[in-house]
């Protein structure tokens, strides 16, 4: 069947296929699939892989009916195996970009093969500071707090082998108080997060910003 010619000028869009890695919470994965379930969203979430089975992201995803696996060290002993799992999960579902969001372990070569650049990664604070091994969560905050800066805020970065070392391509300031406490100053990274990373995602699949080639 041809279109007529009002549905011929029509651009085709399709919309990015991301995939997300969690470990606990998952309210960064909340905050991109609130802003993908918005009409007009350019991107999607399309798969959600999981370390732990117990992760209430997992479970929220399972909830909102996106595809989900648990793919950790208990399924997959051997490392190797659990990088192809990952990256075939990804592949299958023809993820375009991988965002991971609160996930705590390393990704395996395979799979940063196949997808870099278009891996990103969300830290708590504004790296370069603050960012390496044992840097995650409250330890995070902790380092702020305990160095006297004025600022802080979440930055998104491409993933690279070593942890928080990849280029940073957005970051949000927040101020930090005087009477923070590693409490107070995460919950106001937090939200900065979820207002910071899915404007990043959708400026990516809106190509106002660029992470390599997007496949289509
Ligand atoms: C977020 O603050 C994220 O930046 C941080 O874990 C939290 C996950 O929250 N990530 C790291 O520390 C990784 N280095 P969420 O599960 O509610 O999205």
């Amino acid at each position: 069947m041809r279109a007529g010619p009002e549905l011929e000028s029509l651009p085709f869009v399709s919309k990015l296929r991301v995939g997300v890695l969690v470990s606990h919470n998952g309210s960064n994965l909340r905050a991109l699939h609130r802003a993908a379930s918005q009409p007009e969203a350019p991107f999607e979430v399309v798969a959600v892989i999981s370390n732990n089975s117990g992760s209430p992201g997992l479970a929220y995803a399972r909830e909102n009916r996106i595809a989900t696996r648990h793919l950790s060290g208990r399924t997959h002993p051997d490392p190797e195996q659990l990088d192809s799992a990952i990256c075939a999960t990804f592949v299958g579902h023809s993820v375009e970009l991988i965002v991971t969001a609160g996930y705590m372990k390393k990704l395996g070569p395979r799979t940063r093969e196949q997808f870099a650049p278009r891996i990103l990664n969300i830290h708590p604070a504004l790296l370069p500071r603050f960012g390496g091994p044992g840097m995650h969560g409250n330890h995070v905050h902790q380092a702020v707090l305990d160095s006297g800066d004025s600022v802080s805020g979440p930055s998104v970065h491409i993933v690279e082998d070593e942890y928080d070392t990849g280029e940073v391509i957005a970051q949000l300031e927040v101020p930090v108080l005087a009477d923070d406490t590693v409490d107070t100053l995460a919950a106001r990274v937090l939200t900065a997060e979820h207002t910071l990373l899915p404007l990043v995602v959708q400026q990516i699949a809106t190509r106002q910003m660029s992470v390599g080639q997007r496949r289509l």
